[in-house]
């Protein structure tokens, strides 16, 4: 039977030509119901046409904006402190999104952080002049260049997964690439905290940002209501500067770290799909993620793919996380 993917109405500048993998029916359905009813949704056309902005609370934006590739939809999320405004990711770059922070955060200085390096998150940087990530991150940050968006077209120059106007990517240029350590905390004016923990597991530098004042972890793509993909077991499935910490078992010990902290936030904010996760999903998924790292063939399900040329078998193994969704794991020396 074909899923069903009902089209969500939406104004926005891009239009969808095609997912490559069908998306979670619950997702999708909360996805449907925000995009189409949400009283908060407003699109700045005249400053950026491809974004969709949503108020959370009084002082937070979720930044929606379409995937440019076949993958999910995704979120950036402006918070307005006292002082200063910080931006959590900067997705592809598709239209001006450094203009319209700079409008809802009201002339406040702008600070951009980075939760990890990949196309969704990252490729908008360089429309800022300078970006704060993990210490682990920068190696990945730095191999950025002007041909990274090409692959979104065919040998024709049309777009593949989503419509959008070409000369609306940014135009590559340097920027400055901040290192932190764990830990680190920035203050948004009058003691308005938010900290950068080190989280590894979806990708060597990834990190989670805990905004102290409204209580909320924002947890990258670590935990999604889709497939969380948050580490693999056996060999890291990444290659590059600190792989190991792409290891199911050191995501375990960090996930170890964010439970033993849970008085310190309320709600999970992933980067795509549904947000507003009460935080009590947490235990439950270091009860799975702990579950696979003792025995990594208890999983619940598995799928099975094979490469473009049908020539290289993969299988991604899936356990569900109670209450919530699943994460999804490779086993690299089976
Ligand atoms: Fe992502």
């Amino acid at each position: 039977m074909k899923k069903e993917m009902l089209p969500i109405k939406s104004e926005l500048k891009s239009r969808r030509i095609k997912f490559d993998v069908p998306q979670n029916t619950i997702s999708w359905a909360f996805m449907k119901e925000l995009r189409e009813n949400n009283k908060t949704k407003r699109i700045y056309k005249e400053i950026n046409p491809y974004v969709e902005v949503y108020q959370f609370r009084d002082n937070l934006y979720g930044l929606f904006t379409e995937n440019c590739d076949g993958m999910g939809d995704v979120w950036m999320y402006l918070i307005i402190g006292p002082d200063k405004a910080m931006l959590i990711d900067t997705g592809y770059g598709l239209g001006d999104i450094k203009a319209l922070c700079s409008h809802l955060a009201g002339g406040r200085e702008l600070i951009v952080v980075n939760t990890h390096d990949h196309f969704d998150h990252a490729y908008g940087n360089c429309r800022f002049d300078k970006v704060y990530c993990h210490e682990y991150l920068v190696p990945y940050l730095t191999n950025q260049h002007s041909h990274m968006w090409d692959y979104l077209f065919d040998y024709w120059g049309d777009n593949i997964w989503l419509e959008f106007d070409r000369s609306d990517l940014p135009v590559w240029r340097e920027y400055q690439i901040i290192g932190v350590p764990d830990g680190y905390t920035w203050d948004l004016g009058g003691g308005y905290e938010v900290e950068l923990i080190h989280t590894g597991g979806h990708a060597a530098g990834h990190a989670a940002f805990l905004d102290k004042h409204n209580r909320i972890l924002f947890t990258g793509d670590n935990i999604c209501s889709d497939v969380s993909g948050c580490g693999s077991v056996g060999a890291p499935g990444a290659q590059g500067p600190y792989a190991e910490c792409t290891l199911l078992s050191y995501y375990r010990d960090r996930m170890r770290l964010l439970v033993d902290r849970i008085d310190e936030y309320d709600y999970i904010f992933p980067q795509h799909f549904m947000n507003n996760v009460e935080a009590s999903v947490m235990p439950n998924i270091l009860e799975a993620v702990s579950a696979v790292v003792d025995n990594p063939d208890c999983y619940d399900y598995k799928v099975e793919t094979w490469g473009k040329m049908r020539d290289q078998k993969n299988v991604r193994y899936f356990k569900y996380v109670r209450g919530f969704s699943v994460i999804a794991y490779n086993i690299n020396n089976k």
